[in-house]
């Protein structure tokens, strides 16, 4: 089946054709960043708007690129949920209206499905089953992952996302939306060993997670520096630490747990090198193989959504022609796919 995959959560149009004989065939994505970036986060309604004039020219971009006309797909999957409201809704109403024009079937996919089975798009990719680390902006999940919509929930974030943390730290230093990527930046040029974080939850055997009180301990670094603001460059660093270091702690203790030999890590704060780094040192120490998806997949992007909706699709999944969004869903609600009669 040659799927086109259709990603409109947040403030990324991501476009994508995955073929199930012979993998991704194409893909392209239109940030909104330069459009939000006065405001320092995302305008919901501005997102809306802004999915609504990319989405034809992009998907048409991405056709042609793969040589292909519409008449060419088989199916359509799109981003039913998590995420904003309005951005959701441009999405699926371009799906559904485009597949029953083309008279193929549409899907709404989980967003976070999509992130979860992006390493899937690699060479190689890993095979079921497998530990997942989800670390998003919106969601840090430790997920058992044991096939298709098998999925068991063993740690969640009590409050703050690991990727909501870095934007909020970012935040307090100065360093504006979006804020991860410049943190971490930022975070290359401190130095290790001037400061210290407390591990959250990590002199505790749950594999919840918990990231606010790390923003506190920011917050008050930064206040006692004052205006110098010299040591910015060391509280980044010692955040990312902390950070790194707990998502890795409990990474350790879920492969203690479920025995998995293979690791997952996806999501946006998945594109961090210290990171990415550490965690292939902790998993070759203990001779489990990490999974990333390459960065540009780590963040939103049409291409998980083309491969989730392909992977449900081929296996007979099918819903009918209302247009649905569903702005909080849990991951760990899905099914496998059972086939329509
Ligand atoms: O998965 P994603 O694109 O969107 C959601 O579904 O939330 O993740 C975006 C998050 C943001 O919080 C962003 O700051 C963070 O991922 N992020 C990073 C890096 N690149 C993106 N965090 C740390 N280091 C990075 N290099
Ligand atoms: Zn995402």
């Amino acid at each position: 089946m040659r799927v086109l995959g259709i990603e409109t959560s947040c403030d990324e149009t991501g476009i994508a054709v995955y073929d199930t004989e012979r993998g991704l065939l194409g893909h392209a994505l239109h940030t909104q960043i330069p459009l939000h970036q006065a405001y320092g986060g995302v305008v919901p309604e501005l997102a809306s708007r802004d999915h609504i004039q990319r989405l034809l020219p992009l998907t048409e971009r991405v056709l042609s690129q793969c040589a292909l006309t519409r008449r060419d797909l088989d199916g359509i999957a799109y981003t039913e949920g998590p995420g904003l409201i309005g951005a959701l809704l441009t999405g699926a109403t371009f799906a559904k209206t485009l597949a029953w024009s083309l008279q193929i079937p549409a899907l709404g996919v989980h967003h976070l499905e999509g992130h979860l089975l992006a390493p899937l798009l690699e060479d190689p990719a890993p095979s079921f089953p497998f530990l997942a680390l989800i670390v998003s902006g919106g969601h840090t999940l430790l997920m058992d992952v044991r096939g298709l919509g098998q999925y068991q929930l063993l740690g969640d974030t009590l409050d703050d996302a690991a990727g909501e943390a870095f934007d909020k730290t970012a935040k307090l230093l100065g360093l504006g939306y979006p804020g991860g990527p410049a943190l971490a930046r930022l975070a290359e040029t401190g130095d290790p060993t001037r400061m210290r974080f407390a591990r959250p939850m990590t002199d505790r055997p749950t594999l919840d997670f918990s990231f606010s009180g790390l923003k506190t301990q920011v917050l008050l670094k930064v206040q006692a520096q004052g205006e110098g603001r010299e040591q910015d460059a060391n509280i980044a660093r010692a955040f990312e630490e902390a950070v790194v270091d707990t998502l890795i702690w409990k990474c350790d203790r879920a492969l203690d747990q479920t025995a998995r030999e293979r690791l997952v890590v996806a999501g946006g704060v998945g594109a961090n090198r210290r990171l990415r780094e550490r965690l292939v040192a902790a998993t070759t120490a203990r001779g489990v193989q990490v999974y990333f998806p390459r960065t540009e997949f780590c963040t939103d992007n049409g291409a998980m959504i083309a491969l989730a909706g392909a992977l449900r699709l081929v296996a007979g999944e099918r819903e009918d022609a209302i247009i649905r969004a569903n702005p909080r869903r849990e991951l760990a609600e899905l099914t496998a796919p059972v086939e329509s009669p």
